[in-house]
């Protein structure tokens, strides 16, 4: 084991380990809770122009971790910036999320260019490069993706849509365009996360926010294949490359993801089955998870309740405490500060300071 990952938590669960007190991230840690993040994003018109601005995207990427102390950074960007970056237009309308220039077929597929212009992706770079300069030692610096199924989601429909039928019915359709569209996105996000590990992430995660959404078969031919495809991909370039998987709403066949696709931890959203995870996962990998968005912005007892569950079923194993999607942005911070307090063990006093090795 390397000296890093000896001294950061976060990469001793991803080589194996189980931590008596399991490091923690938020998805969507940095965001439109935090008033610090409000006061930069009032700065800038329109969201890809703070993903764009290497200076405030590290900034923003750091807030979280000054504030409380979590045991990664994210890169604050999206993972829209790579159909952005292959010649689609996409853009943010404040409250209604993203609108892009739907794919309405073959030809438009045709029509984006071949490979991401890197020249677009260069601030995306320059921010990891400001962040690691500044990050506490013990505190890992996460990049990540979309997969290429739920980019799929979103450059066909256009937008956001329930249930994904423009997507869905375009596969069906069409497979061999359909087929294209994932190839380039697989190649695509290949260079993305070559370049962020360049750059200085030390891990990445992998977000398939729609994988829920699909029969078996087409899960295993949109979500696994080309996933297990990237992950080889990189790790020829970068044999080392970490990757964390975050399908969500999966359900059971996240066994069949975590025995097909070789990512070092497997994100689990807040519907998994903790009786499950425990058995059918984190038996096989280190899981991160899995505490309902809605659990946290309720906060009180039932914050404490949902978090002692996750702990009583997942604590002794590999564990990356986080949400089981991203946090919402009426969650009050004191909220978050309860979390961590409880997680870390100052509340409850439930956890030994001794670690155990798996
Ligand atoms: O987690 C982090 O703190 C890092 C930053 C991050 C963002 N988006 C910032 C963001 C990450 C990891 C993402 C991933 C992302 N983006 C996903 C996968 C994870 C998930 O949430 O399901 C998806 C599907 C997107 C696409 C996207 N971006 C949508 C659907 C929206 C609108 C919904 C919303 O929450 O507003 C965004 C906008 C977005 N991405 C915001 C942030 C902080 C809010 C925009 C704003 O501040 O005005």
């Amino acid at each position: 084991m390397s000296d890093i990952a000896e001294t950061k938590p976060l990469l001793r669960v991803l080589a194996g380990e189980s931590l008596a007190v399991p490091p923690i991230w938020l998805m969507r840690q940095a965001g439109r809770y935090l008033p610090e993040y409000r006061a930069v994003r009032e700065q800038v018109d329109g969201f890809l122009n703070l993903c764009f601005n290497a200076k405030l995207a590290a900034e923003v990427t750091l807030q979280p971790i000054r504030r409380f102390g979590f045991d990664a950074a994210i890169l604050f960007s999206d993972i829209l910036v790579v159909p952005y970056a292959l010649g689609q237009r996409v853009t943010f309308e404040a409250g209604e999320g993203p609108r892009l220039d739907a794919l309405t077929g073959p030809e438009a597929i045709l029509r984006l260019r071949p490979t991401i212009d890197r020249a677009v992706l260069l601030p995306v770079y320059e921010a990891i490069t400001r962040v690691k300069k500044e990050l506490p030692p013990y505190v890992t610096l996460l990049g990540f993706c979309g997969a290429p199924w739920t980019l799929a989601t979103y450059m066909i429909a256009g937008k956001g849509v329930a249930e994904q039928v423009p997507a869905r019915l375009f596969a069906y359709r069409q497979p061999k365009a359909f087929a294209g569209l994932i190839d380039r996105l697989v190649e695509a996000t290949v260079d993305h996360l070559v370049c962020q590990f360049a750059a200085g992430v030390e891990a990445v995660q992998i977000f398939d926010t729609w994988a829920g959404i699909l029969p078996a078969g087409e899960f295993q031919r949109w979500c696994i294949d080309p996933v297990v495809r990237i992950v080889s991909a990189v790790r020829k370039q970068i044999p080392a490359a970490k990757f964390i998987g975050f399908c969500r709403s999966a359900g059971t066949r996240l066994g069949r993801y975590v025995a097909e696709v070789p990512v070092d931890g497997v994100g689990l959203d807040w519907m998994v089955d903790l009786a499950f995870a425990r058995e059918h996962i984190q038996r096989l990998r280190p899981v991160q998870g899995n505490l309902d968005p809605l659990a946290l912005l309720t906060g009180g007892a039932a914050l404490d309740r949902a978090v002692d569950a996750i702990l009583e079923a997942l604590g002794d194993g590999p564990l990356i405490f986080n949400l089981g999607h991203g946090v919402l942005p009426d969650t009050p911070v004191a909220h978050v500060e309860r979390l961590i307090a409880r997680v870390r063990g100052a509340t409850s006093g439930r956890r030994s300071s001794e670690d155990r090795k798996s």
